[in-house]
């Protein structure tokens, strides 16, 4: 068994932007930004977005975080969406979900430029995603392909499974290995014998949200395992997956661990997004 750190290959590909960065700035007189809405002061998403100003900082990627109250209107949140789009300065809008629950977050997130869009969730970018023409990856999904192909698993022809339908992990994450050309099926809160049909991956990709809900039964022996889940464990209160780490670890070839996991390849991933909004308009 092996753990894949994430932590390490985000550090990696960050060094790489870093010097991408560096050289875009001399040729182009200014640094790619990055700027952040954020609405309210829900605290898991006031830390995931230090955690992206930390790493713009890194990468010398230029970050502006907004933050508005809780109480902002839809209209407030759009106008803010309008102005950064106008912005020549601004290459990537990024409005951290989920938004206060009197807005509207299909509306908030339609009004981002297509080209800012550096999170992938544009629904331009999710159809053009599927119809596999050029666009903007959705960070994790593509975060998880990197850890993977970082060890060599291969994927093609491989039984994969994804567990958990969301428009942030488990759709995009099925598409991308689809396109890798693995055999693809996707689990949910409705599948009947969800151990049973898990214990078929090679792969298995889990994002729905709920601790250490996976067992080893749910694994066969040697499969790969990306645990994208972030929560809290309600015995200790320390941040842990979907995946129960240390019943299901001894069963895995490859397995990721929260923290350190696929968290890191997050935010490594939204910073080459980042470079890429920016290759696209600037001039
Ligand atoms: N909330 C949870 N994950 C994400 C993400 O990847 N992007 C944004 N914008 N919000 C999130």
């Amino acid at each position: 068994m092996e753990i894949i750190s994430g932590k390490d290959l985000a550090m990696s590909i960050k060094k790489e932007v870093a010097e991408q960065v560096e050289k875009l700035a001399a040729q182009y007189g200014r640094k790619p930004n990055l700027t952040v809405v954020l609405v309210g002061d829900d605290p898991a998403s006031v830390s995931y977005v230090t955690g992206k100003g930390k790493a713009c900082a890194e990468v010398g990627i230029e970050n502006k975080t907004i933050t508005l109250p809780a109480e902002s209107t839809e209209e407030q949140v759009l106008e803010l969406i309008n102005t950064l789009n106008a912005d020549q300065t601004v290459d990537g809008i990024l409005v951290q979900l989920p938004l206060p629950k009197h807005i509207n977050e299909e509306r908030v997130i339609d009004a981002i430029l297509k080209e800012k869009d550096v999170d992938g969730f544009h629904p331009y970018n999710v159809a053009a995603l599927w119809e596999k023409r050029p666009c903007i990856l959705p960070c994790t999904p593509k975060g998880v392909v990197k850890l993977l192909k970082s060890k060599n698993i291969e994927i093609s022809g491989k039984r994969v499974v994804v567990m958990g339908r969301s428009n942030i992990v488990g759709l995009p994450a099925a598409k991308l290995m689809l396109d890798e050309n693995a055999t693809v099926t996707i689990v949910h809160s409705r599948t009947k014998n969800i151990a049973d049909v898990c214990a078929e991956a090679d792969i298995l990709i889990v994002g729905i949200g709920k601790p250490k809900f996976v067992k080893p039964e749910f694994i066969k022996e040697g499969a790969a395992v990306i645990d994208v889940g972030v929560n809290r464990d309600p015995e200790t209160g320390k941040l842990c997956g979907d995946v129960d780490f240390d019943a299901c670890a001894p069963h895995c070839s490859y397995i990721t661990k929260v923290p350190g996991g696929v968290g890191p390849m997050t935010i490594a991933c939204l910073m080459e997004n980042t470079v890429e909004c920016f290759l696209s308009h600037v001039k």
